[in-house]
């Protein structure tokens, strides 16, 4: 069965969402608008919603940022939470960094979200790809990679230990003996590593799917090694198969030689879908998008993913040599190979990551993206896809209502959640803890 995620961002994926005709420009502070769209991907049976996170502004540029809409949104778990309260069965995973949280916080603020959704939460780990994040707390400088994944390691094991405070049936709450939880089932973790010291318990119960799910998306030596040893959810970024096998391989190898089942994880890249009922009513859909793109706003995404700024350069003109800033060095591979394949220049890049910022696209009819969805599946690209709707609502809606019934009658997809938590639509149990 193909896992689904629901990438919520802010409009809609594409970077003209804003401005479509059909679009909701204010999305990403319009909760009404967000409750509607989790509910219809709790229609779609979605196994999770997931929104990702930027603490600040992505660049310092006011001029370029004051024509993008992504910049502002509510504070993702935040939303998680009150989504929480307007949905039964869907996960809901966002992003918090280990870069500039603590473990005990961090801890304690998922494991209330896991118990008011009722065991549906996950965090998506992440180091922060946003340097202008270190200004924000008041730091010299954003920490280099290596430092933050290794922060991220030590970060991500405090918060499992914390996590794993309490046993299973440790809330005795016998009225009649005054015992309300027993105490030879609690568990105070002592960390002391070289990035923190913290000591349990954590004060919060366990859910009903006993601990968050664990999310990632590292994608360097770094990420992949992280996400081999902890990771239960893995989102990627892969424009071709060939890309999504050679990191499914990988990192399914990995864990095997960690000791880990390989089915304890599942890798779920995301995908951008334009989808019509016929394959010239996508591209319509598509070019009505594409023709929307700001050249301000698309030479800004480029800078800001390139982490380099290309403000003075010619549009019409090759991309320059970019240097490596070690920021998100898989990403930047990916464009500037793009580029130097294709012969792209700036003005077609911008335009070819718009829409899903070198996440893979699909353009079709339901049958063109049930097969290649179905396609990456079978050949083992990945276990599900995290689909990214160019344009809210109507993208969504497209998704719900023309691919689900055509992987459904394929016997790709459910056809009712298998269960109330995340961990039990996604098929994976709680992992062993091992201090
Ligand atoms: C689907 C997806 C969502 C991501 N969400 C965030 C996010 O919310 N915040 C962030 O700083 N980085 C985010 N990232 C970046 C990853 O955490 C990671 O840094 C990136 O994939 C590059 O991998 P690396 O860190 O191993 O180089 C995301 C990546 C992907 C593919």
């Amino acid at each position: 069965m193909i896992k689904l995620g629901f990438f919520y961002w802010p409009c809609g994926h594409h970077l003209a969402a804003w401005r479509h005709p059909q679009g909701t420009p204010d999305c990403g502070t319009n909760v009404a608008h967000q409750i509607s769209l989790a509910r219809l991907a709790e229609r779609g049976l979605f196994d999770l919603i997931f929104m990702a996170d930027s603490v600040t502004f992505w660049r310092g540029d006011l001029d370029a940022m004051s024509r993008d809409s992504w910049g502002t949104a509510v504070e993702p778990f935040t939303l998680m939470c009150t989504l929480a309260q307007h949905t039964r069965n869907i996960g809901l995973v966002c992003t918090a960094t280990t870069t500039y949280d603590f473990p005990y916080s961090l801890a304690r603020r998922f494991a209330s979200l896991d118990l008011v959704s009722g065991g549906r939460a996950g965090w998506n780990l992440v180091t922060s790809g946003n340097k202008l994040e270190a200004d924000s707390f008041g730091l010299e400088r954003h920490p280099d990679k290596s430092d933050r994944y290794a922060r991220a390691c030590e970060f991500a094991h405090a918060v499992r230990g914390l996590w794993n405070s309490w046993d299973k049936g440790a809330f005795v709450r016998d009225t009649a003996t005054g015992v309300y939880f027993d105490k030879s089932r609690l568990h105070v973790m002592e960390h002391a590593g070289e990035f923190f010291r913290v000591r349990g318990p954590m004060n919060v119960a366990p859910s009903p799917q006993g601990e968050p799910v664990m999310v990632q998306a590292g994608a360097s030596e770094d990420g992949r090694a992280l996400a081999a040893a902890t990771a239960e959810v893995v989102f990627g970024a892969h424009a071709t198969l060939e890309s999504a096998k050679e990191y499914y391989s990988d990192v399914k190898g990995r864990m095997e030689k960690l000791g880990r089942d390989r089915d304890s994880l599942k890798i779920m890249p995301g995908l951008s879908v334009h989808v019509g009922r016929t394959t010239a009513e996508a591209r319509r859909k598509h070019d009505q998008l594409q023709d929307l793109i700001d050249p301000a706003a698309g030479l800004e995404l480029l800078s800001r993913r390139l982490d380099c700024d290309l403000s003075g350069h010619d549009i019409n003109g090759p991309l320059p040599d970019i240097p490596q800033t070690g920021l998100s060095t898989s990403r930047v591979d990916l464009f500037v190979d793009m580029a130097r394949r294709e012969n792209l220049t700036i003005r077609d890049l911008y335009r070819r990551i718009a829409g899903a910022r070198g996440h893979m696209e699909v353009i079709g009819s339901p049958s063109e993206v049930a097969d290649l969805m179905e396609q990456w599946v079978r050949e083992e690209g990945c276990d599900g896809f995290n689909i990214m709707p160019p344009v809210f609502p109507g993208s969504l809606v497209d998704f719900v209502e023309l691919v689900v019934p055509e992987l459904q009658r394929r016997g790709l997809y459910r056809t009712a959640y298998e269960g109330t938590t995340l961990r039990a639509n996604l098929g994976i149990s709680r992992p062993a803890w091992r201090p």
